[in-house]
């Protein structure tokens, strides 16, 4: 097995937990960029050299708990598999079968399972405030992978360093989100990561997805997709939540994907480098047609393969984060 030196975590990043980007600055956001890119050029180096097993041992003997509340394929599983491959233990916790639905409350539970020596825990759940509410109760590190519609940090990370990726900067970039804003973590999380690194950020989707007050958060509202094609350096579509959503915010699904889906016919009117990304799961046919998806512009799974990177480099700095640094 390959043991890299790997020194200290960057001077600059003095996080133990990541609860969310709002407070984050440029050079933090960029630390964790920069430390993805170390992780993920070893990992693709092991695919294709026998020496390498793709695993990066720095945090042998630590254990992660992954405590999901909420139903994830991306997230759960790239948490697990950078832990993994940074050799710590993971355990999944399974919500439902466990002694909450006895009556047990959340903080004891976390409690409990931090007794069991466990380092980390990784944390979504339907309500907002979730990881701050853990960070302030429990000693370990805490890592948020979705608190309801707050904040979803590692997928924006995962988002921005897959455009940096692909454009060599994010400064001066315009980003289109489209669709769900009102509902969408990885819309927050997104909003602040790419403002703090000096994108320009368009919201887009229908009036009663999309309110004009998010324009104080320093971004532009638009309620035409049409309107703004040829403007746009990357549009990120997300899911309409359907789950967090009390009343249809639009008549039907026809309409919206009408309006808003992005499509073969649309895509030709974008600019020629357009890039598609989406945070997944992706309906298709609603917020993308699958031509689209799967064609030369889209980087939906290199986005997947960037979340195993950015867990990692998260993990790892938030873990060996020094006081002095
Ligand atoms: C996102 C989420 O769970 O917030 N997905 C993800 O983590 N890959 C977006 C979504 O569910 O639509």
């Amino acid at each position: 097995m390959e043991v890299c030196d790997w020194g200290d975590v960057p001077v600059g990043w003095r996080r133990r937990h990541l609860l969310g980007l709002e407070d984050m600055s440029a050079g933090e956001i960029e630390l964790i960029l920069d430390q993805a890119e170390r992780f993920r050029l070893i990992l693709m180096r092991g695919a294709s050299y026998e020496s390498c097993n793709r695993k990066i041992p720095l945090l042998s003997g630590k254990t992660c708990v992954n405590l999901f509340f909420e139903n994830s394929t991306r997230t759960k599983t790239s948490f697990s598999l950078a832990a993994r491959r940074l050799g710590m233990d993971v355990v999944d916790f399974s919500a439902s079968t466990s002694s909450l639905s006895k009556g047990e409350t959340f903080i004891d539970t976390v409690k409990n399972l931090e007794a069991m020596q466990v380092d980390v825990i990784v944390v979504r759940h339907s309500c907002p405030g979730t990881a701050m509410l853990l960070s302030e109760n429990i000693r370990g590190h805490v890592l948020n992978a979705g608190d309801g519609a707050h904040e979803h940090p590692t997928q924006a990370l995962l988002d921005i360093l897959t455009i940096r990726q692909r454009f060599g900067k994010v400064a001066g970039l315009t980003v289109a989100l489209v669709g769900d804003i009102a509902h969408s973590r990885t819309a927050r999380s997104n909003i602040w990561g790419l403002r703090a690194l000096g994108a320009n950020v368009i919201l887009c989707g229908p009036s009663t997805l999309v309110s004009r007050q998010w324009e104080a958060l320093g971004v532009k509202v638009s309620y035409s997709l049409d309107a703004i094609l040829d403007q746009v350096d990357v549009f990120n579509l997300l899911r309409i939540q359907f789950e967090r959503q009390v009343i249809r915010p639009f008549p039907s699904t026809r309409e919206y994907a009408h309006l808003y889906g992005m499509d073969a016919a649309r895509l030709a009117k974008a600019k020629t480098d357009v890039l598609i990304i989406a945070p997944g799961p992706i309906n298709r046919g609603l917020e993308v047609t699958p031509d689209v998806a799967d064609g030369q512009h889209s980087a939906i799974l290199d986005q997947v393969t960037n979340g195993v990177a950015i867990r990692m480099a998260t993990l790892w700095m938030c873990i060996n984060v020094k006081p002095e640094n």
